[in-house]
């Protein structure tokens, strides 16, 4: 093959590989986790567009941001997301995929507070609304 022609396939062959990871979009586990959030975060006139469909770009979910390039979500925005009349605990074990998240509000939700995987419970009391 002539150098010439190397190149071009070279040059459309990264073409190519960089739009597929821009449909990408999102990590898969961060949409998972994402999702399993969404059993919290009840409220069902909110998060709708925050589905369990395998290759859906949860970077343009609403209340969610990501790092354009690195496609990690950065920020979360959960206020007013769940719908209750009871306080409950939120799994502090469903963040863990986020590794980049630098801003979560979850403000007026009626979290209590905090529960790990190991069941234990933490209280914060800032957070109560
Ligand atoms: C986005 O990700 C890149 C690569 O990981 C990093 O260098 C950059 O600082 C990040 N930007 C923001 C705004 O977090
Ligand atoms: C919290 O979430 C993790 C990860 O999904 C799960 O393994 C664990 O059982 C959950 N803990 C509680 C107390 O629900």
């Amino acid at each position: 093959m002539e150098a010439k022609s190397f190149w071009v396939l070279l040059t459309t062959l990264l073409f190519i590989i960089r739009g597929w990871r821009q449909i990408e979009g999102c990590l898969e586990q961060e949409r998972i986790a994402l999702f399993q959030l969404k059993s919290f975060f009840n409220d069902p006139i909110e998060l709708k567009d925050w589905v369990d469909v395998k290759g859906s770009n949860c970077c343009q979910w609403e209340r969610v941001k990501c790092n354009i390039t690195s496609e990690r979500v950065i920020s979360l925005n959960l206020n007013h997301a769940r719908r209750s009349t009871s306080n409950g605990y939120l799994n502090v074990s469903l963040f863990l995929p986020f590794e980049e998240l630098k801003s979560l509000d979850l403000s007026n939700n009626k979290i209590e507070g905090f529960v790990d995987n190991k069941g234990s419970l933490f209280f914060i009391s800032m957070l109560t609304d």
